[in-house]
């Protein structure tokens, strides 16, 4: 694939990858229609789901960054909070009430905290707080998992690997969610002809579910650097051999988006190698579960990295790839940059709102740059402050608008 080096003066900070003049649409499928709202009314229904732990924390944050970044960008939100997780379990005896997956499904996107926590650990896998997780991806439907892995030139101290390795990488992994060997039929135990005891699953993928997830992907390039690598195990797989076929005969739609394809042993070594030839990645749910863990390392720090959920139509689930952290849950520790974030995802790849979400990151980097840290990305020099403090820093730096680039 083509490298290109990207190079970031240590205060010229943009990590985003956005061109903001070609995307002032949604991301769906192409086939889908666009969301409820036109352009003019700009009025958005948002399911807030805080879930357990430090999730109602980071969720007040990103509200408040929203509201604020609404009225000063002419969006108006109607918010509706409901109960997931072990929040619910206790209130309602399950971890997804049909009312949260339906008022969910009516919204125009729905923003997440996290769920879980010690004391449902010991429930009945149906009545643990990631079932409901599991279940509410499942209702609406959403099949591209977006993980950006971007390394703060402010943070690039945290990430594990050298300097000059982890500097400038911003990468996206797209990741098939709900086909693949997860889901796969046949599977499994039973006995071979040797009378052994086994265990089978089966990666198989249909030509629309590749499709669909490689229009998002070609999509997402578009928003960002134009490059998308597909991975696969072509050189071995059935299902990645159909992969290749199908993603490289959608590339025709999409001339301005350079394609390549790696098998996945070798994209797992590039991405510690050489991080920075990766703009946009395609994969399927294995090689992506895998692939976007390894890549989120490469930034050091969970408490800075969103993601997304997308499907064909309906409403996106916008989430920190962080759990509850039942540790410092409660004690104004939780860093609430990965959920303000996924509120900027959601703008943009939700709802089209490219502006609001360039503020928010705008506001993001302002803030980094004006030294503030809670403990979990705290180094000597910079200034401690608890995540409500932290919330209203940024929200002086959304207020403040100073653009990407200024010191
Ligand atoms: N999407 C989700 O809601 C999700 C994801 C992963 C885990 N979980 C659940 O969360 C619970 C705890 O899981 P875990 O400890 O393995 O993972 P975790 O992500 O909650 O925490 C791992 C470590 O990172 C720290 N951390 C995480 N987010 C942070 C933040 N925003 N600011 C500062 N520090 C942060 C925690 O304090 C902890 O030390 C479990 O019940 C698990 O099932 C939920």
């Amino acid at each position: 694939m083509a490298a290109s080096l990207q190079v970031f003066h240590s205060k010229l900070v943009r990590p985003f990858h956005t061109l903001s003049s070609r995307s002032s649409t949604p991301l769906r499928c192409s086939a889908a229609p666009p969301p409820s709202k036109s352009h003019s009314h700009r009025r958005y229904t948002i399911t807030l789901l805080p879930g357990d732990g430090i999730g109602p924390e980071v969720i007040s944050v990103a509200k408040d960054v929203l509201l604020l970044t609404g009225s000063l960008e002419g969006i108006k939100y109607d918010f509706r909070e409901m109960l997931l997780g072990g929040a619910a379990l206790d209130a309602t005896g399950v971890p997804l009430p049909e009312e949260t997956l339906s008022v969910a499904k009516q919204s125009d996107a729905v923003l997440l905290g996290a769920i879980g926590g010690y004391k449902w650990d010991k429930n009945e896998k149906h009545l643990k707080p990631e079932t409901g997780l599991l279940q509410i991806r499942k209702g609406l439907q959403v099949f591209a998992n977006l993980r950006p892995a971007t390394v703060f030139p402010q943070l690039v101290d945290a990430s594990t690997l050298k300097r000059e390795i982890a500097e400038g990488v911003d990468l996206m992994v797209v990741r098939e969610l709900t086909g693949g060997i997860y889901f796969g039929k046949p599977r499994g135990f039973g006995t071979n002809e040797n009378g052994e005891e086994i265990g089978y699953n089966t990666e198989v993928y249909a030509a629309h579910e590749i499709d669909r997830i490689a229009h998002v992907a070609f999509k997402i390039a578009q928003k960002r650097q134009g490059r998308l690598c597909s991975v696969d195990k072509a050189n071995v797989l059935e299902a990645s051999m159909l992969w290749r076929k199908r993603v490289s005969a959608i590339a025709q739609k999409y001339p301005d988006v350079e394609l390549s394809h790696m098998y996945v042993d070798n994209a797992s070594m590039q991405l510690i190698r050489y991080p920075k030839q990766f703009d946009t990645i395609v994969t399927n749910n294995i090689f992506g579960d895998i692939l976007s863990d390894e890549a989120s390392m490469i930034t050091g720090s969970i408490g800075m990295l969103p993601s997304a959920s997308l499907g064909d139509s309906g409403p996106g689930l916008f989430e920190p790839i962080h759990g509850s952290a039942p540790d410092i849950a409660g004690q104004d520790k939780a860093n609430p940059f990965a959920t303000v974030l996924s509120a900027a995802m959601l703008l943009r790849y939700g709802l089209g709102e490219d502006k609001a979400a360039e503020r928010i990151e705008n506001a993001v980097l302002d803030t980094l740059n004006r030294g503030l840290r809670t403990a979990d990305i705290y180094s000597a020099g910079t200034k401690l402050v608890g995540c409500k403090q932290l919330g209203e820093e940024i929200l002086k730096s959304v207020e403040s608008n100073v653009p990407a680039g200024a010191v």
